[in-house]
Parts: C-alpha cells; structure tokens; sequence
C-alpha cells in the first residue's frame, strides 16, 4: 500500500477498513508503538499499574500492588496513605500551578466562569472547613444533587478532603430516585441548588430537593447554591445558603490522609431490581486507573482544554469532566444545558470559542446533530481538535463516520471507549495511535485481559457473540457494593467463575478486535443512560390503577432505545389513551426525565416463567417481530 495519505486510506472493505493515525496524531502519541506497549503491559499487568502510580503524589507508598487474598474483594497498593482529592487539587498548588486554568462554565444562556486552580482551591478549602463546621466527617456520607456548575466540583473534592464519600445524583432524576438514594447511603447532608436551566426553562431543584428530604431522616442540613435567583422555600432550621456558609472562612484546610483502600465515593447504577446499586470507588486505585486512561487514550500532555458533554451525575462526569482532568492538570470544560440551544450548533461553537482541544461525547448526540446536517459544524473553525472520544453505547458506524469526516475532518482519531460505572475508567479503547475500525471498541487499554465467552468461561470463536468478561484485576474497579456484598458477589463474579461479568454482549473480530452489542440483562440504555427496567416497572406499579407491568427497550433513531411498557390494569378500569398519557406522567415522576417511555399498551396477562418472572425476551420478539427463541421455561 502506498506510504503516501495512508492515515485515510481504505486497508479493508465495509466495516473492517482500517483508520489509521495521520503522522502528525502519531508524532503527538504518549503511546506510539502499539502492540508493544499491549503485550508489555499483559506481561506483567501489576508492573505496569505500579509504574501507572508513580504518576500521582502518595503520602506513604504502598506495601503491595494488589492483593488477591480475599478475592474477589481485591485490594490495590496496600497500606498506602493517600487523597484523590490531593492529586486533583492541592498538589498543582505545592508545584506552583495556581494560575493554570481548572475550569471553564458556560450555561445555556451564556453566562461563563473561569476557575484557576488556586481559586478552586480556595474555595474548595473554605467549603472543607464549613463542612466541618457542621459536623461532616471521615466515612460520613454526602449526597449532591446538582446541575453541572463548578461548585459541584467544589462539592466533589471537598468531601474527599474530609474523607467523606460523596453520592452524586443526577440532577436529572426526580424526588423519589434521590430519596432511594439518600436513605441507602444515610447520608448526612445534602447540597443542592435553588435550580438549573435546561431547554431555556428553569428547574427548581430545591422544590424537588425539598420533596425527598422531607422522607429522608439522616439529612440534618441542606446547603443550597444560588445559582439562578430561582425564588426557593427556605426551611430556616435545616437550609443554608452556600455562599453564606463559605463566606469568613479560611483558605486553608487539612487534608485527610486516607487509606489507598478507603472508600472515596459511592456512586448508584441500576442494576436488575428495582433498587439501584451503590458502586463504591477506593481512593488510591481509582485516581491511578482514571489518570493513566485520560492520559493515554487522549494524549493529555499538560496543557489541554478538555470537553467531555457528560453530566457529573454520572460516572463518565466523576471520571473525565471532574478527577481525571484535575489530576492531570488541565482545563475542563463545563457546560450547563443541552447542546442545541439557541441554536444546533452551540456545541461546535462552544468548541471554537474556547479552543477545546478533546471532545468526549456519546453517540446519541451525535446522532441528533447528524439529524440537524453537517451545515453546522461545517460554520465553526475546529482546528483546536486533536481526539475526540464517544461513550455510553456502541456507536453505529454511521455516526462514527459523520463525527470523524465532519467533526474531526479526518484527521482527529475517535476513542470509542467501553467501560462501566463499575470499572471506574476507559477499558476496552483504542489509543491515538491505534488503526481504527468504525463502530468498534477495538482492543482492551492495556494491562486490561478481556475476552468473549459462553456460560462456562469458554472463549467463542471469532465474530460469535458471547459474555463480555474481565479475566483480571484493574486499579479502578469496584471494591463492593454498598451495603450489599453479597449483591456485588452474585452480580459480578458468579456468573463466570473467575472473572468479571460485565453484562454485556459482544464478539470479537479475527483481528482481535471487540464490538459491543449491548446488555444481557434487564438494563436498558437510553441516550446512553443506564435504567433497569425493573425501576421502571415498579414506578408504573405505584400508579394506583395499575397491577403489574412489563417494559423493554425498543429501537430509536437518536436514543439508540425508548421504552415500551404492557400494563395491566385494575380490574374495572377503563382503558383510555388519557391513562396512557397518566402513566406516563407517573414514571416521569419516580424516575425523573430519562425514563422516556414511547407507548403504553394495555394487557390481559404478561408472559413468564414458571417461577413468575416477567419474560421481556418473549414481549421483546413478539414487539420487534423477533425469533421467539427458547420458551421451554415459559408457562
Ligand atoms: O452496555 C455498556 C454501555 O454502557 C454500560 C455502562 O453504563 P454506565 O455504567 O452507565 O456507564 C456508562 C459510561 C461509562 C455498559 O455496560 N457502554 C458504555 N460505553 C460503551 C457502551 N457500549 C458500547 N460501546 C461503548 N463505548
């Protein structure tokens, strides 16, 4: 093949052409020779997240890498002293990198904020001492229910400074998920502000706020941050403003020396019931697994300005728009709104403005703005991008395409990047310098063993699909689940004996290479947004005309997946497309706005198993005109 243009050119037909890194993605590459780092790294994975480590600041450096005594409770860089919150924060400050940039907020409606990182620490500082002023200590529990401004951040590292866990929830949920979610943690006190913009329309999240703490016991105070004069109910014994409790306060604060196997968040993920699980992070290998991917998977040299689209609720946020740049030392990018307004170029306009240099979305974004036309990125001068990054779902090749030729202008790679609120950090990714495959995941980060197999741990054949399992340990993987560690063995490590069952489906080309199908389980992913459809299931239950219901997931254009719910009803009530739109309301109002259900359709009975289980398979194929499969176990 021709040297010349060989970044674009076609090496294979369909969707196993090749797209290979352009000389200048190469001569930019931290990793340049590919296969090499990958085999070093299986070699010896412990070796290399020990040199991963060296990266990143410890009070007392570690006794052991990993220990595997108490399997599958594993446990990284033992007897370590540590703080995720020093690596991200105070650190850049003792190396005299106060006046770098740390963040950059935008709203919808325009408004901006810049934070250097001795501002943010700074005010960091002065949160920590309020916080413990009221009593916030090591182990206690915080939870955050915020929109996507830079005091979330303040929030997120200040808990950590403590030693205290945080427990993000996504502001997008509604009183009930964040009142699930605060009695399971116990936390102590919530921070929430008086509201958030979306759309152009406020949401009162104090209102919603208010709603769940009026069931929550633990919640002694409420810290409330103004961010867009929202006219907000004060209880004046449990409410404090934010800026009110910040303000005298020094600028100094102790930081907490922590375990490298303390708990440094717990994080709520849905799961196949109805109550989600509370992942928990350590603080020591969860910051060597997300600085080494950032780093990596996106060429971090020091001086970026790094976008990722997510919200912090979630755990792309906590991973790659708040820890993963902090600690790297660069600037990130904050925006608060959704990314077509005013107009459907605001996301490519937020890119020239402030010259972002990484662009990590999800590819239901960029299905929406494929929608719109290439027109408008085409007005926007991007020459600022360097990588761009997807996440949340697998990317149709389509998509891929549109973002790399209109987007990237074919000369910024794509880091499709599998990987879970589980595993904490990028897991099945190429590297910058990697040939690319469009719709693929390509090959696991290295240090990370992955494989396809069937129920018996088998590996499947080339291009069969099969379980998608972790066959050994990475930094940043989960440690338990909160409270429940019987449900974090059963759900992670008993379904394939010796190894970590991810849930998903996948196979794997002859070239080695991974390509996600989606999950196994009861979860759906709408816009890239994990929901159990048990959740949903039991929010129409709580509508008082309602027996039971069956969801499932059923194709859509831009969410990749929309709910489709069969619903019986109480005897004697009437079915009426008003019900319909009742129901819909009443999910809406559990789970909050990421519940998007397409149709409701009224049943006599729902198909199951012997032992009673609603079987979505079979409500599934009858849906979408599917083959029905096996139904020997179906009553
Ligand atoms: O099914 C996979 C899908 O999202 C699930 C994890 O969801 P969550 O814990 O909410 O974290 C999302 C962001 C890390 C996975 O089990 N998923 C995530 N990324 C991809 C993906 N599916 C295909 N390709 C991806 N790049």
């Amino acid at each position: 093949m021709a040297k010349k243009n060989r970044e674009l050119t076609e090496v294979l037909l369909s969707e196993q052409k090749k797209y290979y890194p352009s000389k200048k993605v190469l001569a930019n590459a931290n990793v340049k020779d590919y296969e090499k780092t990958l085999k070093k790294a299986e070699k010896n994975p412990e070796a290399f997240w020990a040199e991963a480590a060296e990266d990143l600041v410890w009070f007392k450096k570690w006794d052991k890498i990993l220990d595997k005594s108490k399997k599958p409770f594993y446990k990284w860089f033992t007897n370590a002293k540590f703080n995720l919150a020093y690596n991200a924060l105070d650190r850049h400050i003792d190396e005299g990198n106060g006046k770098k940039l740390a963040i950059i907020w935008e709203d919808e409606s325009g408004r901006t904020r810049k934070y250097t990182y001795q501002k943010l620490y700074n005010e960091v500082n002065q949160f920590v001492n309020a916080l413990r002023g009221l009593g916030v200590k090591k182990g206690d529990r915080v939870a955050i229910y915020m929109p996507n401004v830079p005091e979330i951040a303040i929030a997120m590292l200040s808990c950590l400074k403590i030693g205290a866990m945080h427990s993000v929830v996504y502001a997008g949920f509604s009183s009930g998920a964040l009142e699930g979610r605060i009695k399971d943690a116990r936390a102590k006190i919530l921070i929430t502000a008086d509201g958030s913009f979306r759309r152009g329309k406020v949401i009162n999240l104090k209102a919603i706020a208010d709603e769940a703490v009026k069931k929550c016991g633990s919640i002694k105070k409420v810290i409330v941050v103004k961010n867009n004069e929202e006219k907000v109910a004060f209880n004046k014994e449990k409410d404090v403003w934010y800026h009110n409790l910040i303000k005298n306060q020094p600028i100094e604060a102790k930081i907490a020396e922590m375990d490298s196997e303390d708990p440094a968040f717990v994080l709520y993920t849905s799961g196949t019931t109805s109550k989600p699980k509370g992942v928990i992070h350590a603080h020591g290998g969860y910051a060597v697994g997300v600085l080494r991917t950032i780093k990596w998977v996106f060429d971090l040299k020091g001086d970026e300005i790094f976008w990722c689209t997510a919200d912090p609720g979630w755990i792309t946020g906590h991973s790659y728009i708040i820890y993963g740049p902090l600690m790297a030392g660069i600037t990130t990018v904050m925006y608060e709104g959704v990314p077509d307004m005013p107009k459907p170029d605001r996301i490519w306009k937020v890119v020239e403005k402030y010259k972002v240099n990484v662009l990590y979305t999800a590819p239901t974004l960029i299905r929406a703005m494929m929608r719109y036309g290439k027109e408008w990125p085409m007005k926007h001068k991007m020459p600022s991008l360097r990588i761009l990054g997807s996440v949340g779902e697998p990317i149709n090749p389509e998509a891929w395409k549109w973002y790399y030729i209109n987007v990237g202008k074919k000369r910024c790679p794509i880091m499709d990047t599998w990987w879970q609120t589980e595993t904490g950090m990028n897991m099945i990714t190429p590297l910058p310098c990697a040939p690319l495959k469009a719709g693929s995941a390509t090959k696991p980060f290295p240090g990370i063993i992955a494989d396809v197999v069937d129920k018996k741990g088998k590996r499947v054949p080339a291009g069969k699909g099969g379980y998608l399992v972790i066959k050994n340990q990475w930094p940043a993987m989960i440690r338990t689940i909160f409270n429940n560690p019987e449900r974090y063995l059963k759900t992670y490590w008993k379904q394939v004996k010796g190894a970590y069952f991810a849930g998903d489906v996948a196979f794997r080309d002859k070239d080695g290479y991974f390509w996600i199908q989606g999950r196994t389980d009861d979860v759906l992913n709408i816009a890239g947004h994990r929901i159990g459809t048990a959740e949903v299931e039991s929010a129409f239950v709580s509508h008082k005309t309602v027996v039971e219901a069956g969801v499932i997931g059923v194709p859509d254009e831009i969410r990749a997946e929309v709910i489709k719910a069969f619903v019986i009803l109480k005897k004697g009530v009437k079915e009426s497309d008003e019900l319909k739109v009742e129901l819909k309301k009443q999910v809406r109002k559990v789970l909050g706005p990421i519940a998007i259900i397409k149709d409701v359709a009224f049943v006599d009975k729902l198909p199951k198993t012997r032992s009673g289980k609603i079987m979505r398979r079979v409500l599934k194929a009858k849906e979408l005109n599917l083959p029905l499969g096996d139904t020997s176990s179906l009553v």
